[in-house]
């Protein structure tokens, strides 16, 4: 067992151990993956100050985000077929979410249901949803995530039509596996994933395989999500989805300034910058690129959290000094789950956790609450 000291170790773990289409499906960006990789590349450009004989005592990385107490301002974003990485992986996910205390967000496409994360936790976990064209679906599913006592409901804004992602199709992405050959060779290389699935029920979509009519077939989530979701989704749906839910609204897709004041006028909680983790509009500017204009135009009016190349505890501070009151993490912890289960999610959180409690020590800062551009070397940061 390798010693695992960083998300990279997680990510080779997980690599070896998770089916390859799985694994690629996590990993891949659309197109040519160049927003997938600026979203990481930008943050390295930015620098820090370093600053001395400063009493680093008395630390703390607690804070807030839609005012829930967080533990360090990092949410698990949603992910889709979290449950193929790792048997049971969302009951897993948002146990050591809740342990850790910091929020776990479920999404609509995930293999356990709302109705199984709730019956595996105490804490309030957060929904993620996907409009679809049965609305009447969608309403249940937010009278669902309503009955499960969830914190928040996550709108995403940015993913009614799916863009390409060559791997998916290279591998023929489906959940469960088909039994093709190339499948059969590449699970005899998995054995505990595959234990893992014997042992489970867990194998579809639980929030939507028999919740919603004539849908049989949805292993192949393209062409699911291709006749399902619905490309009609407008600001005036936002407005009977915050109404039917009641509770506090994040808008996730957020990119442009414009579309961050529609999100101000609408009435919701936060906004996400966010480019589906460059998985969507490849050639899009990088969240943490997009981050500062944002705030800058609606820092006052509503909280701005952003997502997308978060590899670490640095880059959550990077995100904090620029104006992000929270950031999400997706593979980071998908890498831990695919690689060592809970306990993997457990050490991609500590080991998140550390890195910004360290750095900010050395930048001179006990309080992740006043973190903000003073601690950013002048230059190397976008305004
Ligand atoms: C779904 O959210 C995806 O990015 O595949």
């Amino acid at each position: 067992m390798p010693v695992i000291t960083n998300i990279e170790d997680l990510r080779a773990l997980a690599e070896k151990r998770v089916p390859r289409m799985f694994y690629d499906y996590a990993d891949c960006g659309s197109w040519t993956e160049s927003t997938y990789r600026a979203n990481e590349s930008d943050f390295q450009r930015i620098k820090l100050r370093q600053r001395v004989a400063i009493n680093m005592e008395h630390r703390s990385t607690a804070s807030t985000m839609v005012g829930q107490t967080v533990a360090m301002p990092v949410a698990l974003a949603p992910v889709g077929s979290v449950g193929m990485q790792h048997a049971d992986g969302e009951i897993l996910v948002a146990r050591a979410a809740e342990a850790f205390g910091v929020p776990f967000t479920l999404s609509t496409m995930s293999i356990c249901s709302i109705e199984d994360v709730a019956a595996h936790t105490k804490a309030r976990f957060w929904f993620q949803l996907y409009v679809m064209r049965d609305r009447q679906f969608i309403e249940r599913l937010i009278d669902r995530a309503k009955a499960a006592n969830c914190g928040a409901l996550v709108l995403t804004l940015d993913l009614q039509i799916l863009a390409q992602r060559h791997k998916d199709l290279k591998n023929g992405l489906s959940v469960p596996p088909k039994p093709t050959l190339t499948n059969w060779i590449n699970l005899a290389t998995k054995p505990r994933w595959c234990l893992g699935m014997l042992g489970t029920q867990r194998r579809q979509f639980g929030n939507i395989v028999g919740h919603v009519g004539g849908v049989e077939d949805m292993s192949s989530l393209s062409q699911w999500t291709a006749s399902q979701f619905d490309p009609t989704l407008n600001w005036n749906d936002v407005e009977w989805i915050k109404k039917r839910w009641g509770g506090k609204l994040i808008l996730k897709g957020i990119q442009d300034v414009e579309d961050a004041r529609l999100a101000v006028s609408s009435g919701a909680d936060a906004l996400i910058v966010s480019n589906h983790g460059g998985r969507q509009l490849d050639g899009a500017e990088s969240s943490i690129r997009a981050l500062p204009a944002i705030v800058d135009a609606v820092g006052k009016e509503i909280e701005v959290h952003m997502d997308g190349g978060i590899r670490s505890g640095q880059d959550v501070l990077k995100a904090r000094a620029l104006g992000a009151r929270g950031t999400y993490i997706g593979r980071a912890y998908v890498y831990g789950l695919g690689a060592m289960g809970e306990a993997g999610v457990t050490k991609s959180l500590e080991i998140i956790r550390k890195e910004l409690d360290t750095t900010m020590a050395l930048c001179g800062r006990t309080d992740i609450d006043t973190i903000d551009k003073s601690i950013l070397l002048p230059g190397t940061y976008p305004a």
